[in-house]
């Protein structure tokens, strides 16, 4: 298989999967450094990330750049074979340039200028911080770009600073100007009629900074996208040197997951590699399952291909109120989940515990008490399970099923002065995805404009911004066969937030066969609905006062503001089907209807005991168990779904531990126990293709 030199898979067809940290040698002594190497050799880390917040070392004052010391750092590194992800030190600049040139620092909506002394503390406005980021960049890439440790870059870190200042409004107006041309045309797309907001000079426009009252959506939604842009300016301006300075190495910085100030879809294009921070709360019992949810995100703005963990805590994080730590097999298991999941770079922040500063407390791969502690052994058991998936390096994971998620819709959806601030697009989705997750359906992670045409089902939880593009997109899909599911609050307003005009969802209607004329936050007690065959659901929070236009009714709500209206329906339309959902559902109907919709052979075809999360990536079928208890799963009960096993006469390998499995044995998976099979020859032998 050809393999793109600017791509993850350049760097893992020959270490495999990459398993390493963050690496923050500033903070310590060469000796420490020395005794770091030898440790991380001894773990199986390939890949450490360094650089991330060197800055002040490089630079103690301006003009004086001294970047000797990590040259040093780099060539042990490479001595031990150990891969290195620099970084440009933008992260955080050092006191003197916020010191120099306050206009670099930050200006909250409230007009609060942030200060130095933490990190993020720029303005990706900032024309002063612009150029000194190129000059470090430059400085940095120049020096290091031909030397054998460096196998990737990394712009910044976690790229999210928001800015209100007036460097920003002037960035704000020039992109308004490029989107909008005129005054007339942005004083339309914001509906600046409304509350004598009309501007008449291009000066008069502001980021939409505190104010006495509500602000305008059109002009939050614009204020948002230009964030994002901006943001990603900043990556691609510090990328483009890279790019100058080593035409080939792949350029990264690390997404946050489902973020919000940051339109990550309309970044994926411009990373080489597909990069995530993950920190799941140990505290939450929907903690797995939104983990997966966010690794299917990554894994479709990576277009399908492997993803990265940039970084994750070997146990507790510092962040928190109240920090539960991991167990080494908790956290063994969040790895491989996301390794069944598409993702070929496990990575932690950081290696070694800090002693200082604010993140002391945070886990590392080598905690402070030393390399003889159960996060130290269960790391290096990690890095040897790692070593031992090669087989499934590379492989892609199959989903028919897409989940349709667009940030403006996010934005929208979360705006000021909606009818309910209760029905969070994000937690809708988490909702959706929730039965998929536990009936062993993969999903991608879509956009409303992607292509549709590969996917049995589109699901379409929470869409409130539906321009004509995103509506004939969802309805050719529909027309040419295809089935889809609208929930509620969807296609209301266009890409400038203005709603459309009409019974909703206006330019679905004869798509969804339904159509409806207001929107009904329940009441606290919520209602009900019935279903056609008899069946009551509670509902909660949200309603629509909906009548069938040609659609089914598959349930409909009972006494309470909506009684008698429709609350699920159903619409064959061309060859396709859709549903609408115009309702909070309860997780078991939610669940029941999801079932219904998804076409059989969806789902992995295995019945495994609940908390088991299946997921087939290339010829390996992975079986995590989240439960509370150890599980016994039979073989038989796996076969369909473990690829090339006929051949095998239903024989599997589990290749974390080589164990050997006939059709009649069990699978035993301790608490956090993991195991992937491969279907295996006589010797054990995995005999699925290798991607
Ligand atoms: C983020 C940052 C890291 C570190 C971790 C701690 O992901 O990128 O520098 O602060 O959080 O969890």
């Amino acid at each position: 298989m050809a393999v793109h030199a600017t791509s993850l898979a350049a760097l893992t067809r020959d270490a495999g999967i990459l398993f390493g940290a963050d690496f923050n040698p500033e903070q310590w002594s060469r000796a420490t450094w020395h005794e770091d190497v030898h440790l991380m050799r001894a773990a199986g880390v390939n890949l450490v990330t360094v650089g991330v917040f060197s800055w002040s070392r490089y630079e103690p004052q301006e003009g004086r750049i001294d970047l000797e010391w990590m040259g040093e750092v780099l060539d042990l590194l490479a001595d031990a074979s150990i891969g290195v992800d620099l970084a440009t030190p933008t992260a955080s600049p050092p006191p003197w340039l916020g010191h120099r040139y306050p206009s670099t620092l930050p200006v909250t909506r409230d007009g609060v200028r942030l200060g130095y002394g933490s990190r993020s503390h720029f303005s990706p406005a900032s024309a002063i911080y612009r150029e000194h980021c190129r000059r470090i960049a430059r400085a940095v890439v120049e020096r290091f770009a031909d030397h054998p440790a460096v196998r990737m870059w990394h712009i910044g870190n976690e790229l999210g600073q928001v800015c209100f200042g007036d460097e920003a409004a002037i960035a704000f107006r020039r992109w308004l100007r490029a989107r909008y041309g005129t005054l007339d045309g942005l004083n339309e797309a914001w509906a600046t009629a409304v509350w004598s907001q009309a501007y008449g000079d291009w000066q008069e426009v502001l980021p939409p900074r505190a104010a006495p009252y509500l602000h305008n959506p059109s002009q939050e939604l614009d204020f948002r996208r230009f964030s994002s842009d901006l943001l990603l300016e900043l990556f691609a301006e510090q990328k483009a040197i890279v790019r100058e300075l080593d035409p080939v190495r792949p350029v990264t910085t690390n997404l946050m997951g489902f973020f919000a100030d940051a339109d990550y879809r309309s970044w994926a294009g411009e990373l080489d590699i597909i990069a995530d921070d993950a920190y799941p709360d140990p505290a939450d019992p929907h903690g797995p399952v939104d983990a997966a949810l966010t690794q299917d995100l990554m894994r479709s703005l990576a277009g399908g291909d492997p993803w990265m963990l940039m970084e994750q805590a070997t146990s507790a994080v510092s962040w928190r109120m109240h920090n539960l730590v991991k167990s080494p097999a908790r956290s063994r298991l969040e790895s491989l989940q996301a390794v069944a999941r598409g993702c070929d770079a496990v990575c932690f922040f950081q290696w070694r515990q800090a002693r200082s500063g604010p993140e002391r407390f945070h886990s590392a791969m080598l905690p402070l008490s030393g390399a003889d502690t159960d996060v130290h052994r269960g790391v290096r058991r990690l890095g040897a399970d790692l070593a031992r998936l090669r087989p499934v390096v590379g492989a892609r994971v199959p989903a028919n099923v897409a989940l349709v998620w667009d940030w403006p819709s996010w934005w929208a959806g979360t705006q000021e002065a909606l009818p309910s601030d209760r029905l969070d697009p994000l937690a809708t989705l988490r909702a959706w995805y929730r039965p998929l997750w536990r009936a062993g359906v993969t999903v991608d992670v879509v956009a409303s404009t992607g292509d549709l045409s590969p996917y049995r089902a589109v699901l379409v939880p929470s869409l409130a911004v539906m321009g004509t593009e995103q509506a004939a997109n969802l309805e050719s899909y529909t027309r040419g066969g295809g089935r889809v599911v609208l929930g509620p609050f969807s296609g209301i307003a266009d890409t400038h937030a203005h709603l459309h005009v009409g019974r909703f969802p206006v330019l679905l209607r004869a798509v969804v066969g339904v159509s409806g004329e207001e929107w009904v936050p329940l009441p606290d007690e919520g209602s009900s609905i019935t279903w056609s065959d008899g069946r009551v659901s509670r509902v909660e929070t949200f309603g629509e006062r909906l009548r069938a236009d040609g659609a089914r009714t598959l349930a409909t709500f009972g006494p309470g503001p909506l009684e008698g209206c429709v609350a699920v329906s159903e619409h064959d339309v061309g060859g396709g089907t859709a549903w609408y959902v115009g309702t909070v559902l309860p997780p078991e109907a939610l669940a029941t209807l999801l079932e219904q919709i998804t076409p059989t052979g969806t789902a992995t075809r295995v019945s495994a005991p609940k908390g088991i999360e299946v997921v087939v990536r290339g010829g390996a079928l992975f079986l995590l168990n989240h439960s509370r208890g150890p599980l016994r799963v039979p073989v038989r009960h796996l076969l369909l779904a473990v690829p090339r096993v006929d051949e095998a006469r239903g024989t599997v390998v589990d290749l974390l531990t080589d164990t050997r499995f006939g059709p009649m044995d069990e699978v035993v998976l301790e608490i956090d126990g993991a195991a992937v099979l491969m279907a295996c020859d006589g010797n054990g032998h995995p005999t699925a293709e290798l991607p």
